[in-house]
């Protein structure tokens, strides 16, 4: 008999709220940090603040399924920015280091500053400050950087998909200029909003030539540029692996124009190969800026993923291609104290074996079903 080759999706873990079974204490280690099964610390919360955007593009939300049918979340369902901050500070108590505001586009929640404001003022117990970052299409950050600075925003990531305005137009697929966008990083670099990282996902057959461009225009401006690997992420986006550029082809293609040098890892956790560009003499030279490689489909980093994700709605999502989250809204406007938001976060976390990324690259097919899995439009980049 043949046997069915189907990508692994179901978590193995019961449906509906996961709330706290164990003690409190059974979760954390001397250090009062928590861990899951495969010994990985929660270093690092994505809090999505919008399913809203106003590109559409097509790896993303592509237009035919995020049209003006597309029921987008009602605002009461949105946690507030008080919910948010609650549930962050938690977080932070558990490990969180880092905290990326994202969406959908989240300089299209309005008041956006605020929450900022609110989450640079949280603290680690050691008293330390955290690394805040966003990450954004760039369509409103001419407007929005130096508000964002004021408010206590750290750094900022760009997602951009290319350089030449037709192309850019069609990856964004609403026609929004190139140009924008690159006032968009001026004015963030301006701001004081660095490092500054820009993100562009390739996707075969429509952005390859985008590659040298890019480099080459990022080259020596201190901004860092990162190639993804465009993923199967949601079920909306039709994903097939014959539109993926393996991140191998990229850096051979990079290596063509550059003389590359590979830069070792900083932090447990990173999703980027990183390299640096040479100088004159063949040398490194860090000055030149930084290249990534952000491999998800053909070089898993699920061995040390440290990334838990906040939706609009206030769910809890354990992995990117989770398909259900846990339901800390409820828990909230339910009136759960701090200590027992602390241990239904916790006790997710340390029943955690999610490592979909690796379990993907160890089948013989790469051409992942569709399902409920949750589209990264409401769960964040
Ligand atoms: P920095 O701290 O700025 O280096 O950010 P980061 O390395 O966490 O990366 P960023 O948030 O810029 O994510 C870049 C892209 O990597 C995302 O848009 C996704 O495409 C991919 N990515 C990020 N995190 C994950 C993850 O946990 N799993 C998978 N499969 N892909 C991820
Ligand atoms: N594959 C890879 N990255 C994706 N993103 C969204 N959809 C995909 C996908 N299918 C990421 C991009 C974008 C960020 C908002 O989300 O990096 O910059
Ligand atoms: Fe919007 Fe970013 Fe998704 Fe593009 S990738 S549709 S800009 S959220
Ligand atoms: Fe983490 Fe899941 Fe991405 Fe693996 S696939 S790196 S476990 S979010």
């Amino acid at each position: 008999m043949k046997t069915a080759r189907v990508i692994p999706l179901v978590q193995q873990r019961p449906a509906g709220p996961l709330l706290p079974e164990h003690s409190p204490g059974t979760f954390a280690d001397a250090a009062g940090l928590v861990r899951d099964q495969m010994a990985r610390p929660l270093r690092d919360l994505r809090i999505s603040v919008t399913d809203r955007c106003n590109f559409r593009c097509s790896y993303c939300m592509p237009k035919e399924v995020f049209d003006q049918h597309h029921r987008y979340l009602p605002q009461s369902d949105l946690l507030s920015f008080e919910e948010i901050t609650r549930v962050a500070a938690r977080f932070v108590e558990l490990g969180v280091r880092k905290i990326r505001l994202t969406g959908g586009e989240p300089l299209l929640r309005r008041g956006i500053e605020t929450l900022v404001a609110q989450l640079a003022a949280l603290r680690t117990p050691q008293g330390e400050v955290l690394d805040l970052t966003l990450t954004t299409n760039g369509a409103l950050l001419s407007r929005k950087a130096q508000a964002l600075r004021d408010a206590g925003l750290q750094r900022i990531t760009v997602s951009l998909d290319g350089l030449d305005d037709a192309v850019f137009r069609s990856m964004n697929d609403v026609d929004f200029p190139v140009a924008e966008v690159l006032q968009g990083i001026d004015a963030a670099v301006a701001a004081g909003l660095g490092p500054i990282k820009v993100n562009m996902v390739v996707k075969k057959g429509c952005n390859e030539g985008q590659i040298l461009p890019m480099a080459q225009h990022f080259k020596g401006t201190g901004v860092a540029l990162r190639f993804i690997e465009y993923m199967d992420v949601g079920s909306t986006n039709g994903w097939r692996m014959d539109e993926v550029l393996p991140s191998s082809e990229v850096l051979a293609l990079l290596r063509s124009a550059h003389v590359l040098h590979p830069v070792a890892g900083t932090h447990s956790g990173e999703t980027a190969e990183r390299f640096v560009h040479a100088g004159a003499l063949g040398q490194a030279d860090a000055t030149l800026g930084e290249i990534g490689l952000i491999s998800s489909v053909t070089r898993a980093f699920c061995a040390d993923c440290n990334r838990a994700r906040l939706s609009t709605d206030g769910r809890l999502f354990l992995c990117l291609f989770a398909s259900q989250g846990i339901d800390l809204r409820a828990l909230l406007r339910q009136g759960a104290s701090n200590e027992a938001l602390r241990q239904a976060v916790a006790s997710a976390w340390y029943g955690r074996d999610d490592r979909y990324s690796e379990l993907r690259s160890q089948l013989p097919t790469a051409h992942a079903p569709s399902g409920q899995r949750i589209e990264m439009s409401y769960i964040g980049g």
